[in-house]
C-alpha cells in the first residue's frame, strides 16, 4: 500500500557548507519548514540569507520497504539545492517555487540512513526569477514541507479530474490518471475509483472500494500511461464562491503480480464548476461576477517565506473574509499547497503564474521557465479555485516563442482552463485566452484586447505606511476605491486585482530603502491600512456588517485636509447609511457616494462639508459614528478625541496549536485609545514574556512604531499552556493572552 509520511521533523541546520563527514555538533536541530535565517522585518540586507546552508536528517524507516518504491518529496527549497543521502548524490533541483521528489530505494539502508541537502538560496542568474533585478525577496531554506512516500511498483504517478459540460443538464467528468509501472514485466492493472457524493449515503469510500473492479488495464514494462476514467458526476453540487462544494474523490488501483496484488490508493480533491472569461466578463456557473481582488506575496516578517500550514491557510482567510476579494493573484511564483487548498475550501478565486519578472534568460533560462510551468499545472489543476493560468514570466516583454510555447503547453496540460500572461503594455502579441495587464495609470485605461483582466495597480504609484498621515492613508484607499469602481463600471473589463494585499520586503532598488515596499492595504503583519476597509467594506451586510473609520479624528493636523480648513473624512462601511454625533450633537445622517464610487457594492461615505471643523471650535468632544442597514441600527464606532494611549492589546490568531515544533499562530499588539482605537502615532517599546512549551518568533523587545504589529508563536514539541504578558513602555500598559499547545 501506499503510505505518506510527514517528513518535516528532526532535522539538522548549519548556515554554511558542511561536509559529510562533520560531525552533527557543527549543527543545530530544526523543524521543516525552516528560514536559512530569522531576520527583522525590514533593515536587513539580502546577503543576510543568500548564502551556502546544510540540513541534515537522521532516520531509520518508519515502515519496511519490501517490493515498495521510496521517494522523497520536497515541496520547495529556495533556491537550489543538491541532496545526498548515505554519501550518494541523489541529485539536485533548480528553482525554489516547484515541488521535486528523489526515489530514494536503492539509496537506503535497513539501519540509520543520514539525508543531507546542500542549500543554495543565492541569487543564481541562471534559475528563474534571477538575472536582472527583481521587486521583491525570495528568502532561503527548506522552506516548505518535506515527505516520505513509499508505493508499489505500480502506482499512480498523477490524476486530473477534466471537468465538462458543468451547465448542462448532464455535466461529465474524466479522471485521468498516469499509472507507472517500475516492474521489468507487463502487468495487468484494475483501476476503481469513488468520490465522496456517491459514497456519502451509504457510508465511507472505502467501503465502497469493495465494490466490483471498473475497469482493467495493461501496462508495458518500465513504462507510464495514460488512462482516463469516466467520472459520474451528475448529482455532484457545483463549487461557488458561496457554497465551495468539494469532491472527495479515492482511487484504487490493484496490480495483479502472480498470486499477489498490489494494491495503491491515493485520494484527491476538485470542484465541479465552470469558470470562464468572455469579452463582456467573467462567468462563474453562469453568472457574472465582478472580480475584486488583491496580489499576494509569500513573505512574512521574521521568518522570511517559511511559513507553516496554518499561517498559509490564514493567508486566504484575512483575503476573502477580512478583504472581502473573491480574488488573489499568486504574485510571482506558484504558492504554497496549503494556501490553494484554503482557497478551495472557502470559495477565493486564484490566478496562478510562474516565477520570473521583467525578464528573460537564455535558452537554458527559459527551459526552467517551461517546467516551472509544467510542474505548476501538473501540481494544481485539480484546484477548483484556480481560474486563470499565467503562462507569462510577470511584465516581461514579448517574445512570441516562448509565450506561444507557453501557451501551448499550458493548454495541453490542462485543457479546462483559460490561459493569461502579465504585461504592462497593451502593444503585444496577443497570445493567451485572456488579456491579463498591469494598469498603473491610475484610473482603468480602454482595453485594447478583450477579454481583460487588471491584475495590478497603485502599488508604487502611492507607497503608504500604516504609520503614514491620514491624508495620505485615506488617499491611498480613495486610490484603491476610485480604480476599483472604475474597473467595475466596464463592461469590457472583468475586474481589477490591486497591489498588493500586504507589504512585503524588497530589494534595495525598490521600497522605502529600509527593505520593504509599502504597497499593501495591510501591512506585513496582515493589519489593516485604511485602504483595507475599502476591500472590507465591499463584504455581503448579510455576512457582516462593517463599519470603520477613514480617520484618526485627529483635529490639529490642517496637512490632512489643506488650507480651507474644512474637516471631511470618509468612512467605510456596507451599511446603508450611518448617522455621525459629536458630543451629544448629531452632525446629520449620511448615505454612501453613490455620484463618485457608483460601481462599487458599496461606496463610501463622505462626512462633513466643513461642519465638523465648525463644531471643533467649540471644544470637541468625543464622537460616535453609528451605521444602519435596512433601517436598523447594527454598528458603532465610538471616536476619542483625546488621542491618548490608554492601553495595550495582544491577541492570538489560534487559542491551540499542535505540538509539533512548527506550528504558529500570529500575536497581534496594539496601543489604543480609551475605545480600543489603535493610535497609529503611538510609539513605544513593547516587551513580551513568555511560560510555557513555545517559543516567541520576532523582536523581543519590541520597538513599535505606528500602534501596531505582530509576532508569532512557535510550538515546541510537548503539550501544555503557553502564557505571554506583553508590557509597553514608557506607559506601563500590560497584557496577557493564553494558547494551548495539543
Ligand atoms: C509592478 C510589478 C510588481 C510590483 C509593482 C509595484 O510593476 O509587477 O511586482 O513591483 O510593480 O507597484
Amino acid at each position: 500500500m501506499r503510505s505518506v509520511i510527514n517528513f518535516n521533523q528532526d532535522w539538522l541546520y548549519a548556515p554554511r557548507t558542511i561536509a559529510l563527514t562533520a560531525p552533527d555538533s557543527d549543527f543545530t536541530p530544526v523543524t521543516i519548514p525552516h528560514s536559512n535565517a530569522l531576520l527583522p522585518h525590514h533593515n536587513f540586507d539580502v546577503s543576510d540569507y543568500a548564502f551556502i546552508s546544510t540540513y541534515r536528517k537522521r532516520f531509520s524507516l518508519p515502515e519496511s520497504v519490501g517490493r515498495r518504491r521510496v521517494f522523497l518529496d520536497f515541496d520547495g527549497v529556495m533556491t537550489a539545492c543538491e541532496v545526498h543521502l548515505n554519501g550518494q548524490r541523489l541529485g539536485e533541483h533548480d528553482g525554489g517555487y516547484i515541488p521535486f521528489s528523489f526515489d530514494i530505494t536503492e539509496h537506503l539502508r535497513s539501519g540509520e540512513n543520514v539525508l543531507q541537502v546542500w542549500v543554495d538560496s543565492t541569487e543564481r542568474e541562471d534559475i528563474p526569477p534571477f538575472g536582472y533585478v527583481i521587486d521583491y525577496l525570495t528568502f532561503g531554506g527548506i522552506y516548505r514541507d518535506v515527505k516520505l512516500r513509499y508505493v508499489e511498483p505500480v502506482y499512480i504517478k498523477n490524476a486530473f479530474v477534466r471537468t465538462q459540460a458543468v451547465m448542462s443538464a448532464e455535466p461529465k467528468a474524466e479522471l485521468d490518471l498516469w499509472i507507472h509501472n517500475h516492474l521489468p514485466d507487463a502487468v495487468e492493472v484494475a483501476v476503481n475509483w469513488i468520490c465522496d457524493y456517491e459514497a456519502r449515503e451509504d457510508g465511507p469510500i472505502r467501503a465502497a472500494l469493495e465494490d466490483p473492479i471498473e475497469a482493467r488495464v495493461h501496462l508495458p514494462p518500465m513504462d507510464t500511461i495514460r488512462y482516463t476514467c469516466p467520472l459520474d458526476v451528475t448529482t455532484a453540487k457545483r463549487w461557488s464562491l458561496d457554497d465551495p462544494q468539494l469532491v472527495d474523490c479515492e482511487i484504487l488501483l490493484s496490480a495483479f503480480l502472480g498470486a499477489n496484488t498490489a494494491e495503491d490508493r491515493m485520494a484527491i480533491r476538485f470542484g465541479l464548476r465552470e469558470a470562464v472569461f468572455r469579452p463582456d466578463g467573467f462567468y462563474l456557473n453562469g453568472e457574472k461576477i465582478n472580480l475584486r481582488g488583491l496580489n499576494r506575496h509569500q513573505m512574512y516578517p521574521y521568518i522570511g517565506i517559511a511559513a507553516p500550514e496554518r499561517l498559509q491557510r490564514k493567508d486566504a482567510d484575512i483575503v476573502k473574509d477580512e478583504l472581502g476579494c473573491n480574488i488573489v493573484r499568486t504574485s510571482h511564483y506558484p504558492q504554497s499547497p496549503h494556501f490553494l487548498d484554503r482557497c478551495d475550501e472557502i470559495g477565493l478565486l486564484v490566478f496562478e503564474e510562474i516565477p520570473g519578472w521583467q525578464f528573460i534568460g537564455d535558452s537554458d533560462w527559459k527551459a526552467l521557465a517551461l517546467r516551472d510551468l509544467q510542474a505548476m499545472i501538473e501540481r494544481d489543476r485539480n484546484h477548483p479555485s484556480i481560474i486563470l493560468w499565467g503562462a507569462r514570466i510577470n511584465e516581461s516583454w514579448d517574445d512570441d516563442a516562448l509565450y506561444r510555447a507557453t501557451n501551448e503547453l499550458a493548454r495541453e496540460l490542462d485543457p479546462t482552463r483559460q490561459t493569461g500572461g502579465v504585461r504592462y503594455f497593451q502593444e503585444s502579441t496577443f497570445l493567451e485566452d485572456v488579456f491579463t495587464f498591469n494598469d498603473f495609470s491610475n484610473t482603468i485605461v480602454a482595453p485594447k484586447h478583450t477579454p481583460h483582466l487588471v491584475t495590478e495597480f497603485s502599488g508604487h504609484m502611492f507607497p503608504t505606511k500604516s504609520f503614514d498621515n491620514e491624508e495620505r492613508q485615506v488617499e491611498h484607499a480613495l486610490r484603491h476605491a476610485r480604480i476599483q469602481n472604475a474597473a467595475a463600471g466596464r463592461a469590457d473589463v472583468t475586474g481589477a486585482i490591486g497591489w498588493c494585499a500586504f507589504d512585503y520586503n524588497t530589494h534595495i532598488e525598490f521600497g522605502s530603502g529600509d527593505r520593504v515596499c509599502y504597497h499593501g492595504v495591510m501591512d506585513m503583519f496582515r493589519l489593516p491600512k485604511i485602504a483595507a476597509y475599502v476591500y472590507a467594506s465591499q463584504i455581503d451586510p448579510e455576512q457582516r456588517i462593517v463599519l470603520r473609520p477613514g480617520t484618526f479624528y485627529a483635529f490639529g493636523d490642517r496637512d490632512n485636509y489643506g488650507a480651507n480648513c474644512d474637516f471631511d473624512f470618509y468612512v467605510f462601511s456596507n451599511c446603508d447609511e450611518i448617522e455621525v454625533v459629536i458630543g451629544d450633537e448629531s452632525m446629520g445622517r449620511f448615505q454612501p457616494d453613490r455620484e463618485h464610487f457608483g460601481h462599487l457594492p458599496h461606496p463610501p461615505f463622505k462626512v462633513g462639508d466643513g461642519q465638523l471643523w465648525h463644531t471643533r471650535r467649540l471644544r470637541v468632544p468625543d464622537g460616535k459614528i453609528t451605521g444602519f442597514y435596512q433601517g436598523q441600527a447594527v454598528a458603532e464606532v465610538p471616536l476619542a478625541t483625546d488621542k491618548l494611549p490608554r492601553a495595550l492589546t495582544l491577541s492570538a490568531d489560534d487559542a491551540e496549536l499542535r505540538a509539533d515544533g512548527i506550528d504558529m499562530t500570529r500575536l497581534a499588539f496594539q496601543l489604543v485609545d480609551k475605545f480600543g482605537m489603535r493610535l497609529p502615532h503611538a510609539h513605544a517599546v513593547v516587551t513580551f514574556d513568555i511560560e510555557g512549551p513555545a517559543e516567541l518568533i520576532g523582536v523581543n523587545p519590541f520597538p513599535l512604531v505606528g500602534g501596531q504589529a505582530a509576532l508569532f508563536l512557535k510550538a515546541k514539541q510537548t503539550a501544555g499552556t503557553v502564557r505571554i504578558r506583553a508590557t509597553a513602555q514608557p506607559y506601563g500598559f500590560t497584557a496577557e493572552t493564553e494558547v494551548n499547545i495539543g
